[in-house]
């Protein structure tokens, strides 16, 4: 099994994003988890497409962009034009799932449904195929720093089993990606529940104190550890 560490720039330093991005993939991270709340869909508000922009060139790890936003498909185009590799949304917020899909992936994207916590597995049941990453969410969405919900474990061994009785009769695989309160300390149980890609939002951006340079190595060092032993 192959682990993806995707830190959430919802927790960098807003001032020196190029510099943030950069520093946590020399430090290991996989991808850029790239939160996209419009205060409609969800109670807070953050960055758009000009950002993802002026992020790119800082970094050759793919952007994965978690849109929290209604409605989804007019500003897909313009993540994709702005760099973005995946693209995922939250199935609520789209009249028609399946063509967002679609639209995603005609952009060149990567594309992924996000399930809230109360949000039915079943949504991805008839749209497997145009599917390349799942995405639960073990918090609800709208802001960085909350606790991990336990009831997601199971959701994900749910998943994980859909996942994997996809792959089989398809050949196809669909990453499982977590997002929402994902620690040092809960990291191995949430990949032994089915997880292999890892949104970390506050315990990377939080971590040490920001006058160590390898205070990013180090926490990342540690979440990789935690997965070594899973
Ligand atoms: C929440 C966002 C998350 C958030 C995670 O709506 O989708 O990506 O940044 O932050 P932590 O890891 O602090 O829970
Ligand atoms: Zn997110």
């Amino acid at each position: 099994m192959t682990f993806r560490i995707a830190p959430s720039i919802l927790s960098a330093d807003f001032a020196k994003l190029g510099e943030e991005v950069a520093n946590v993939i020399a430090s290991g991270a996989d991808w850029i988890h790239f939160d996209v709340m419009d205060n409609h869909y969800v109670p807070n508000l953050t960055i758009g497409p000009l950002v993802c922009e002026a992020i790119r060139p800082h970094t050759t790890a793919p952007i994965d962009v978690h849109l929290m936003v209604k409605p989804v498909d007019r500003i897909v185009p313009d993540f994709a034009k702005a760099g973005a590799n995946v693209i995922t949304f939250h199935p609520e917020a789209s009249e028609h799932v399946d063509r967002t899909l679609a639209l995603i992936r005609d952009h060149g994207c990567q594309a992924g449904l996000v399930f809230n916590p109360a949000t039915p597995l079943t949504w991805m049941d008839h749209v497997m195929d145009k599917l390349d990453v799942v995405l639960l969410m073990s918090v609800n969405p709208g802001y960085g720093g909350q606790s991990f919900i336990p009831g997601t474990l199971d959701k994900l061994r749910e998943a994980r089993a859909k996942i994997d009785a996809y792959a089989e009769r398809s050949g196809r695989k669909i990453l499982l990606e977590i997002d929402g309160g994902v620690k040092v300390g809960n990291i191995a149980e949430i990949a032994r529940a089915g997880a292999d890609t890892f949104v970390a939002g506050s315990a990377v951006f939080g971590a040490g104190k920001d006058s160590d340079p390898q205070r990013y190595n180090s926490v990342i060092g540690e979440l990789r550890g935690a997965l070594a032993g899973v």
